[in-house]
């Protein structure tokens, strides 16, 4: 296990990094009119279960506060993946049945689900599909990330970085909107299937930048998100240039095992259709096999199914 786990960070950060993010920055600045807020039921909970003692009976009055919350929560205690013995109608016990990472995932669903949020950039996918996709990467990266860290708050930023990889693709189109067309473009004339990353190299050619570098952007100036979880959502795809690089790589490999057995929004064009062997110099520990990527991503299609249903 790694001991003295104090964040995420860039190894190196070069002057031309500096200014794609004060460039995505002043983009976002233009449209944030557009851009969902942070759910403020979220930001509530996440100072709740932050407590070292967690008050169950008062986390379950603020999920009250959102009946359209409440209701999730028990249909997901309710759900054949969770049922326990009996059906349960008071929201405390749903907590504890579907525990703080499910609340989060029903919770951030909820409230941008509320904000009507663009689906151009999802080239033809539906929003369903889009969550689908993240709340499996959120999880998978997790269960990967478990294996060498034990410590509460990392796992929440890979989860939460896991949740957003992708949502710089939903914005991509707001913010660049020629050079987005352009790559769309590409993507349907490409005649090739099946190479990984290429969604990521199209980006960069048309745009100039990724989507996850518009996704590590968003989390740090629209929901102001701390370092390490923006850092993680916005270079997920360059584990080597993240210091350490291991949960980098938890979300980088959980994508791509969700892309490869076709849970993702992705053109399949444009997805990973098998996960290479990694050399263990790369710095992705038991990701660098790819049975146990898949197995640790896969083990999750249940509960995510419970949670869209
Ligand atoms: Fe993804």
């Amino acid at each position: 296990m790694m001991d003295g786990f104090s964040g995420t960070n860039r190894s190196t950060s070069s002057v031309a990094e500096e200014h794609d993010r004060h460039v995505i920055a002043a983009e976002l600045g233009k449209v944030a009119s557009l851009l969902p807020p942070i759910p403020e039921i979220l930001f509530k909970l996440e100072r709740e279960l932050s407590i070292e003692y967690l008050n169950v009976n008062r986390l379950a009055n603020l999920i009250r506060t959102d009946p359209s919350l409440a209701g999730a929560v028990l249909k997901l205690g309710n759900s054949p993946f969770f049922r326990g013995a009996r059906q349960i109608t008071e929201v405390e016990e749903a907590f504890q049945r579907i525990g703080k990472d499910n609340l989060r995932s029903v919770t951030t669903m909820i409230a941008l689900a509320k904000h009507n949020l663009p689906t151009k950039g999802l080239m033809g996918s539906q929003m369903h599909d889009f969550w689908k996709h993240a709340m499996l990467v959120a999880a998978g990266a997790v269960q990967i990330a478990k294996t060498v860290h034990k410590d509460r708050e990392v796992l929440d930023q890979v989860w939460t970085a896991g949740l957003l990889h992708d949502m710089g693709a939903l914005l991509a189109p707001l913010l660049y909107p020629d050079p987005w067309n352009q790559a769309f473009r590409q993507i349907l004339s490409m005649d090739t299937d099946g190479v990984a990353d290429s969604m990521v190299q199209v980006y960069r050619m048309n745009l100039g930048v990724d989507h996850a570098r518009i996704s590590g952007v968003f989390a740090e100036k629209a929901w102001r998100m701390s370092p390490t979880t923006s850092v993680l959502a916005g270079y997920w795809p360059d584990p080597a240039t993240v210091d350490p690089p291991f949960v980098a790589w938890a979300i980088h490999r959980a994508d791509q095992v969700a892309q490869s057995i076709g849970i993702c929004w992705q053109p399949p064009k444009t997805r990973c259709l098998e996960l290479e062997i990694l050399e263990t110099d790369s710095g992705a520990g038991p990701a660098c096999d790819p049975a146990f990527c898949k197995a640790s991503v896969e083990r999750h299609i249940p509960l995510v199914e419970a949670l869209l249903s």
